[in-house]
């Protein structure tokens, strides 16, 4: 009998997790203590937007009409207990406060609710990113536990999806990492990853330390890259060369590769940046801080690039912030998502509201979070409304609405033709045809 499957946590990662796995054929009982998320996913809704999830969840949750009725949520976690032969934690780990260190209390909740009421055979895999040698801790704590002792197992299997393409990423994964102590662990992950999400996916086994690893390598990395061509817009506007070039030029490399190599307002959301700093704080922990020193400047130089457009602005509209009309297209921290979380885009919104000047932010899904986080700034409910009367237009989110937005009838409704691009997306050539000056990070001034 194929195993019946919980998901805990239904943030992006959980909730499509769980969509997906009804999806493929499972029995699937997704569970939060957040009570409205559950309300409104037992109606098929979900608490984020990410495309396709809506249209998934429709398909599955019982009581949704024409669905297979396969996925169900609770709030109890003795039905989840009693329901799953496989239970997978999808729940954050984010920067604690003040400190580089994330906070492992969702994880750590997890098991300590979890495996008291274990008293069937289970596999509890672990998919949240967490510091290398949490789930050495996490199954010793199972195995003190679980009344049903040995037979209740851990195993770490990190996720790699993105935000905006979370269904895809879930569905068609690039790898599957799966870290393993037994067979029997082995066997039930082949089982979930069988067709057609494992088709042509490689199948990475490992220790716990290795795929706790991997994940947070892979953030890194990634990070690095962006920071790398970050960098390069820097000298690039030192030297009055063009970045977008260079990336293109250098991306031809195999070797280096095209992704991965937008230079703009950097990178942020949920992930990277408190990846990368955790990893430094675990490293030191483990005596091995030196090896991730280069991380320290990978965020300084992210960092430094929400100061920067911060003082482009400045630069833009005369010296001084003071009571100028500055709109802000983008909040979110990426496009095709509703997150603001350690959003460039919001940072710079509100550094600019800050230091004086009247902020008008329009986002196409992230104006609710936004607002939540930063009431002060004024909201508007489309591009056109936002650069009314602008002194200047700020692009710091490459939604496609903003890259099909016409510059013709853009200029009719700001004060002064100026826009800054923070993400590299925009046509300088278009915008300068109709009248626009056009300043875009790490490119020539025209
Ligand atoms: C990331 C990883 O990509 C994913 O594998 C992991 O599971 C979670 O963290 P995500 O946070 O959804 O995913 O976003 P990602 O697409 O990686 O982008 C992160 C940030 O980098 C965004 O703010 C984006 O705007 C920025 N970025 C990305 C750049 O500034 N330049 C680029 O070339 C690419």
């Amino acid at each position: 009998m194929a195993p019946r499957i919980t998901v805990i946590g239904t943030g992006y990662l959980g909730a499509t997790h769980a969509a997906a796995m009804a999806d493929l054929g499972f029995e699937v009982l997704g569970l939060d203590v957040v009570p409205e998320k559950i309300e409104m996913l037992s109606r098929g809704r979900a608490s984020i937007y990410e495309p396709g999830l809506e249209e998934l969840l429709a398909r599955h949750v019982q009581g949704v009409e024409g669905s297979s009725g396969r996925l169900r949520f609770t709030t109890s976690y003795a039905e989840v207990a009693e329901f799953g032969d496989i239970h997978f934690v999808c729940v954050h780990t984010p920067q604690r406060h003040g400190e580089y260190a994330c906070d492992m209390s969702y994880v750590d909740a997890v098991i300590e609710t979890l495996a008291p009421l274990l008293t069937r055979p289970a596999l509890v895999v672990g998919k949240s990113t967490v510091p290398v040698g949490s789930a050495d801790r996490l199954a010793a704590r199972l195995a003190e536990l679980a009344p049903v002792g040995a037979e209740a197992e851990l195993a770490w299997n990190p996720e790699f999806l993105r935000e905006g393409f979370a269904v895809q990423d879930t569905l068609h994964p690039d790898r599957i990492v799966a870290g393993l102590r037994s067979e029997r662990a082995e066997q039930l992950l082949r089982t979930v990853y069988a067709q057609p999400i494992g088709e042509g996916s490689p199948f990475v086994v490992t220790d716990f330390a290795t795929a706790e690893l991997v994940k947070t390598a892979a953030n890194s990395f990634l990070a690095t890259k962006i920071s790398f061509i970050n960098a390069m817009a820097e000298v690039c506007e030192a030297a009055d060369g063009d970045v977008v070039k260079l990336a293109e030029a250098i991306g031809h490399d195999e070797r280096i590769g095209s992704k991965f190599l937008r230079a703009g307002i950097g990178f942020g959301g949920g992930c990277l940046p408190k990846d990368i700093r955790a990893f430094m704080a675990r490293a030191g922990e483990l005596g091995a801080s030196q090896a991730l020193t280069f991380l320290r400047e990978v965020d300084s130089i992210n960092m430094r690039r929400r100061g920067h457009m911060v003082e482009l602005t400045r630069d833009a509209v005369g010296g001084t912030l003071l009571g100028r009309r500055v709109a802000v297209l983008g909040a979110t921290f990426k496009p095709d998502s509703d997150d603001v979380r350690d959003s460039p885009a919001l940072n710079v919104a509100g550094q600019l509201h800050l230091q004086g000047a009247q902020v008008t932010v329009y986002d196409p899904k992230g104006m609710d979070n936004a607002r939540a986080i930063f009431p002060t700034l004024r909201y508007a409910s489309g591009a056109l409304e936002a650069v009314r009367g602008a002194d200047v237009v700020l692009h710091l989110t490459e939604w496609r609405e903003f890259r099909e937005l016409d510059p013709e009838r853009l200029a009719e409704e700001v004060a002064v033709r100026h826009i800054l691009d923070g993400r590299n997306a925009l046509d300088p050539a278009v915008w300068r045809k109709a009248g626009w000056t056009f300043r875009a990070l790490g490119r020539p001034t025209a």
